[in-house]
């Protein structure tokens, strides 16, 4: 039993699994000393849990009515891209690469440009709710530890990986494969000798393209010697994997060149997967590898629309990401909305009402089945007790707010209101680790 330093009375929305959406009314929540969720009761239990943990009334904050949420997992983002969010939504990826991308991302060799663009981000991802991001870097090694001391200091939880590219790259953005390991160790060294564990390094191959295989097999053993995540882009548009298969004709697909260089197995979150064949989904299945469903991305850069249903009817874990700025909307609200969008669009292509998702399974993707996909279930993604207190109050009464309640609006009309129309005008706080970050 430990000390409490938080507790909230009130409507509690969690889900357990994809189908297990829950809806806690008239409950309240502990959070202990440790940030970390110590009862979870209905309010009847009110005194019994005063009278053991002996807090007092007045750290009790009724949620009105507003409600309380897990807070959002963004699967996966490129921190540095975050300066293009709204431009160059006019070419396939390829070509978006070379164009809008790469030069982007070279102008990360300047520490204080990270620091500026990188501390923003931060914010505002704390801003819109999402707690924790599964994070691209660039190839930096400076630039990929300021992002790991802003995260830290901002206090938002973090998966954060260098990213590695060593051919088909500019010359002002490519690294010779030395270099590449070096600094890849160095950075995984940097982020493990942190003060606490709210930031994690995640081994991160741009993709095929841009990774011969030698760099691809040492990242692959580096990960294994050191049991760490990886996470790359897989089968996101035709030319992209047309071009897999001239570069590895010795591959049986896109995926089994990563899985042939040690770099696919069930620590792996791969973005995108669009046009996986049924072999590779089985391989994705078999290993426990994941994939991070970019939806946003996938429309704005025309790559395609995902059979999400597919994947999940496999039991491949899914998570939802923003894909900044492939995606050129930072909100997981917005993911949330762009992924029952795509799923509806898939539904009328295959006129199958089965491939459609609804607004309880994206709350869902984007919570429990996030921190799923890239390996924090154990800590975040819901109300479980004793995990880490990472969590959004909503209200949804809020002046010049996006959207109107009204009393005939129940709290479930409320939360789902809020699902299709909300924004951070609605995130009243924001708490990651127990501590207040908004
Ligand atoms: N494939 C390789 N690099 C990238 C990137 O930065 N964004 C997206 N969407 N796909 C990629
Ligand atoms: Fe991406």
């Amino acid at each position: 039993m430990s000390l409490i330093t938080k507790v909230f009375k009130g409507d509690f929305f969690h889900t357990l699994g994809l189908k297990k959406f829950q809806h806690l009314s008239n409950h309240v929540l502990g959070v202990n000393l440790y940030g970390k969720i110590e009862f979870l009761k209905p309010i009847s239990e009110l005194d019994e849990l005063r009278n053991r943990y002996k807090f007092q009334e007045s750290i009790i904050k009724d949620l009105g009515n507003g409600f309380m949420v897990p807070g959002f997992v963004d699967a996966h983002a490129h921190a540095p891209q975050s300066v293009n969010v709204g431009l160059g939504t006019d070419l396939p990826l390829l070509d978006w690469l070379i164009k809008y991308t790469f030069p982007t991302e070279s102008k990360f060799q300047e520490a204080d440009y990270a620091n500026l663009v990188y501390s923003r981000f931060v914010k505002r991802n704390l801003q819109q709710g999402t707690t924790t991001t599964c994070y691209f870097g660039t190839i930096h090694l400076d630039s990929c530890k300021i992002l790991v001391d802003l995260c830290t200091k901002y206090g938002q939880r973090a998966i954060i990986g260098k990213v590695n590219m060593n051919r088909n790259s500019p010359d002002n953005y490519i690294e010779t494969t030395s270099d590449s390991i070096r600094d890849t160790e160095a950075f995984v060294e940097y982020v493990k000798n942190q003060p606490t564990d709210l930031v994690e390094p995640i081994i991160t191959p741009r993709f095929v393209p841009t990774c011969d295989p030698d760099l691809m097999y040492q990242l692959g053993e580096i990960a294994k010697k050191n049991d760490l995540r990886i996470q790359s882009h897989v089968s996101e548009n035709k030319d992209e994997v047309a071009w897999v298969k001239d570069l590895h004709p010795e591959c049986k697909s896109y995926s089994d060149v990563y899985y042939k260089h040690g770099l696919l197995n069930d620590k792996t979150i791969m973005a995108h997967g669009i046009y996986l064949t049924d072999e590779e989904r089985k391989l994705y299945q078999k290993v426990g590898a994941s994939i991070a469903h970019c939806a946003n991305s996938n429309f704005t850069l025309s790559s395609g629309c995902l059979n999400l249903r597919q994947l999940l009817d496999m039991g491949i874990k899914v998570g939802l990401g923003t894909d900044v700025s492939g995606g050129y909307a930072s909100s997981m609200l917005q993911c949330i909305r762009d992924t029952i969008i795509c799923s509806k669009a898939k539904s009328f292509e295959t006129q199958d009402k089965h491939n459609e998702i609804d607004f309880r399974e994206g709350f869902h993707l984007a919570t429990l089945g996030s921190a799923k996909s890239i390996g924090l279930d154990h800590k975040i993604g819901n109300f479980e007790l004793y995990k880490h207190f990472d969590a959004l109050w909503v209200k949804t009464d809020v002046e010049n707010g996006p959207f109107d309640s009204f009393n005939t609006d129940s709290i479930e009309d409320r939360f789902q209101k809020w699902i299709y129309l909300g924004d951070d005008r609605n995130i009243h706080k924001t708490f990651v680790n127990g501590k207040q970050v908004k």
